[in-house]
């Protein structure tokens, strides 16, 4: 395979601890696209890259690199500020559809390009799938077109925007180089400079659940996506929030919709909702609202149901039925198998993040290849948290299955899955830093 780049020198200099220069990186990825550079040697480098580790100054120019290699849109347009927000990947993690209709009632602009799940994680695009009619093909024109009459759009990325991000993700997913700060960041950031928002809001995953989880990657990892973002004239910031156990009681797509609906209409409280709030606060405190009236303005527009107004409008401008605004499981697919899980009598003392996401996985909520169907009627809902006194008989989880054999194997799993103890248990904080906010 010919390459004007010398890719050996390369791998060589970074498995030495040495630095790629800004050019050198710019050319490596162009020639990757090119298929100048093969999959074995961008594997070794990306592997030299996640055991040395990458500079910041990396870290930028891959992320200009990606951009480089794809489309990018031109929201300059529109008249609002122009606001994205992007989770590093969770379980029960579905505030995008909370916090997506509440900016948009607070005036924001967002044109949010989503992706669908990824490993233990559920997807954004998977989850509004599950509503009967949705479309999430739209083009950037139709994008637009929407965000201008509604305030929000989500759609999947083109095969366009970002392409080396897509290759090289596949690349990593194979290859055990996804758990880095510097990649992640140029992946996340590099879909964020190309969907052309002026505002950022990154949720940076920590714990069990993440893709990060110990705390000083997960704060490294916000860091960079900060100052990616500001070298690139975006504002941006980031709060570090807990995946050491499931964010809502839906793990599963039409379950997390439910969930996110209940929210929408003021009838669930918890960490979910609060996250919600914190986030669009976040959001809103970037494009010059001061943190106080930010966070006073989100709560009042989500308790007087604006956002709910926003998200009907927004299901139905992407073809769904907007009942499922206000009886969502009128519409949504309901799981045929639905049975609980009764630990017995004790205080939570843990949940294993990932194997819970795991399990809805394998209860069809998640693929296990790129490309596989997923069954949009099924998951979990887990009814307590860390720190929970259970009494005996009472539920902790509910299981919905497609067969009877799933739901036994759900709640032979959830005993291993979720720790029972006899102490008082502190529940984890929900948001554990905040990176460029007051
Ligand atoms: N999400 C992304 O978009 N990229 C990563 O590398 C990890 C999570």
């Amino acid at each position: 395979m010919a390459s004007a780049v010398p890719v050996t020198e390369l791998i060589v200099r970074k498995r030495d601890g040495g630095e790629l220069r800004r050019e050198e990186i710019l050319d490596l990825i162009a020639a990757y696209l090119a298929d100048e550079v093969d999959d074995a040697q961008m594997a070794a480098l990306l592997m030299a890259g996640v055991i040395r580790g990458f500079t910041t100054d990396e870290a930028v120019a891959l992320t200009e690199a990606l951009v480089a290699s794809g489309d990018t849109i031109d929201l300059s347009a529109l008249a609002g500020p122009t606001v994205d927000k992007h989770s590093t990947g969770g379980v029960g993690d579905g505030t995008s559809l909370v916090v997506g209709p509440l900016l948009a009632a607070a005036g924001c602009q967002l044109a949010k390009l989503s992706g669908r799940g990824l490993g233990h994680t559920g997807g954004t695009l998977d989850k509004l799938d599950s509503i009967p009619g949705f479309r999430v093909d739209l083009t950037p024109e139709q994008l637009e077109a929407q965000v201008q009459t509604v305030g929000l759009a989500i759609a999947a990325a083109t095969a366009e925007l970002v392409p080396a991000d897509k290759r090289l993700y596949a690349l990593r997913d194979v290859t055990g180089t996804v758990a880095s700060p510097a990649l992640i960041a140029s992946s996340v950031m590099s879909k964020k400079l190309a969907g052309g928002a002026a505002h950022v809001l990154l949720d940076v995953k920590v714990g069990d659940g993440a893709f990060l989880p110990d705390p000083a990657s997960a704060v490294d990892l916000a860091q960079l996506c900060v100052s990616i973002g500001e070298s690139h004239g975006r504002r941006t910031a980031a709060l570090v929030t807990d995946m050491s156990q499931p964010l809502a009681d839906g793990i599963g797509n039409a379950l997390e919709v439910a969930v996110a609906v209940d929210t929408l209409q003021g009838r669930r409280g918890g960490r979910f909702r609060e996250l919600c709030l914190e986030l669009s606060a976040g959001a809103l405190q970037l494009t010059g609202v001061q943190a106080a009236a930010a966070r006073t303005q989100v709560e009042e527009l989500l308790d007087a149901g604006a956002a709910l107004d926003r998200f009907r409008a927004f299901v139905a401008a992407q073809g769904g039925d907007p009942t499922v605004a206000d009886d969502p499981w009128q519409v949504l697919p309901a799981a045929p198998v639905i049975g609980d899980w009764t630990p017995g009598d004790g205080v939570v003392s843990a949940i294993a993040c990932r194997r819970i996401g795991e399990l809805a996985g394998r209860l069809g909520a998640g693929r296990r290849r790129q490309g596989d169907r997923i069954d949009p009627a099924v998951g979990l809902e887990l009814l307590v948290r860390v720190g929970d006194r259970v009494d005996d008989g009472q539920p902790a989880a509910r299981v919905h299955a497609r067969t009877e054999d799933d739901l036994a194997m759900a709640r032979a799993a959830l005993a291993e899955l979720v720790e029972l103890g006899d102490a008082p248990v502190d529940p984890p904080p929900l948001v554990h830093d905040r990176v460029g906010l007051e």
